[in-house]
């Protein structure tokens, strides 16, 4: 066994692992990020694609948003397309000055993976069997093996818990310090990644009576499709044509749209939940996006979570390390879940109103259209969709 020592130990290199990592670097502390995937797995990883102007603004800032500024996609409004209409929510009208930013989730793992090897950080790609170990001491540890099959352990002040909702560091909380709030829903969604032009400028929010599709995008090549589908649906019954029936059946439902089809690069299905666990932390083990919260990603703010944690989670870090004050690694929780249960309801919110729940009665159907008209017809209504979608600035849930 091998013994290394660094100041955070950093378990995953997801966006949140990754960001947490480069973010530490430029305050000067250092940290090694593990990973059981390999480099290209997580680089060709297809999964968010809609950023917060904050999550723009925080790439920026740490000048890793230069090729996002170059083929990032910026957005300023949404479409909800349902009873043989499209509604816009004009962004522009509704919250001045904001917008969002469609650039895939890998891309921004790719431009931090660069960052980070470019400035000679570590990260540990392909290791096993990671474990954590005296988290309630002030002398923590992580082991695993790594990919040439030596065992390691890393010794550190701080472990980083941001290895998804899958992982392990979670799991070594003692169950009874930690609440968890869950909900899963009665459906899936099957993503698509096609090699067609968009048939859309904006984002499709689509409700039928067959399900919710939405259609998104990566580049003026590459179109990004989501079907509701039954929650243990079998891909293998879902065969190219299906798949563009019945995204037309679902997305052609106004007069004068056509939805272009092409070759289909990947697809795969997501079961949807809602995932809370409080308090974000225990010990000297910090958790951080997706392993201490999920949402359906009806409202696409999972990715924008794991950024907002892991920024408030860099200042209380940085704050301990300069001044011995443990006093924002105490608030760290209390900090971030305010922004992640407002998320929640949102996303719990989007969800609802736009998909078909298959032991809905007419009554609920019926609720659903007047939501939805309701939503699109009322300017606060809209706002409050609006406001929500592209994110609440940063700085009112740091400082609140
Ligand atoms: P992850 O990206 O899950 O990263 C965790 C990393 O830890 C992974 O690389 C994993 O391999 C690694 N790991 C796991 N276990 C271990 C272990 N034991 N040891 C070491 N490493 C480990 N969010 C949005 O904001 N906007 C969207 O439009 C959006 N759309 C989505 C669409 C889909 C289909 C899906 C599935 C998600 C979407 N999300 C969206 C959510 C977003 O992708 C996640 O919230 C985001 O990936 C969270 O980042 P993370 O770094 O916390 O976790
Ligand atoms: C995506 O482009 O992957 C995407 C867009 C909006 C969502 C979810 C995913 O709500």
């Amino acid at each position: 066994m091998r013994t290394e020592r660094t100041q955070v130990a950093i378990v995953g290199a997801g966006p949140a692992g990754l960001l947490l990592s480069h973010l530490l670097h430029r305050r000067g502390v250092g940290s090694v990020v593990l990973e059981i995937r390999s480099r290209e797995y997580v680089e060709r990883r297809v999964r968010a694609g809609v950023l917060e102007q904050g999550t723009v603004d925080t790439l920026m800032e740490a000048g890793v948003g230069e090729r996002m500024t170059r083929e990032g996609l910026p957005h300023h409004g949404i479409e909800l397309r349902y009873g043989g209409k499209g509604h816009r929510i004009a962004f522009e009208k509704l919250v001045p000055g904001r917008r969002i930013t469609v650039y895939g989730q890998q891309e921004v793992v790719k431009d931090l993976i660069a960052a980070r090897l470019a400035d000679g950080g570590r990260i540990d790609f392909e290791v096993s069997d990671v474990a954590v170990h005296d988290i309630d001491t002030d002398a923590p540890a992580v082991t695993y093996v790594d990919a040439s099959g030596e065992r390691v352990r890393l010794e550190c002040d701080v472990i980083a818990g941001c290895d998804g909702f899958h992982g392990v560091t979670r799991q070594a909380i003692p169950q009874d310090a930690l609440t968890v709030y869950r909900r899963d829903y009665p459906f899936a969604w099957l993503g698509v990644l096609a090699r067609v032009r968009p048939s859309t400028e904006e984002l499709i929010y689509a409700y039928t009576e067959r399900g919710f599709a939405l259609h998104s995008m990566r580049s003026p090549e590459i179109s990004r499709f989501y079907l509701q589908v039954k929650p243990d649906e079998d891909l293998a019954e879902w065969p190219d044509e299906r798949i563009w029936a019945e995204l037309k059946r679902r997305l052609e439902t106004v007069p004068g749209f056509t939805l272009e089809t092409g070759p289909i690069l990947e697809k795969g299905v997501t079961p949807m939940r809602s995932f809370v666990v409080e308090p974000m932390q225990y010990g000297r083990l910090y958790l951080a996006g997706d392993a201490a919260h999920i949402v359906p990603p009806t409202g696409a703010k999972g990715l924008n979570l794991a950024v907002a944690d892991v920024r408030v989670l860099t200042e209380a870090l940085v704050s301990w390390y300069r001044t011995g004050s443990t006093e924002l690694l105490e608030g760290y929780s209390q900090a971030c879940l305010k922004r992640v249960w407002r998320a929640q309801h949102f996303s719990w919110w989007m969800t609802t109103l736009l998909h078909t729940f298959d032991d809905d009665d007419a009554y609920g159907r019926r609720l659903q259209l007047s939501h939805l008209d309701y939503v699109t017809s009322s300017e606060a209504a809209a706002a409050t969709l609006a406001e929500n979608y592209v994110g609440l600035p940063f700085e009112r849930a740091l400082h609140d």
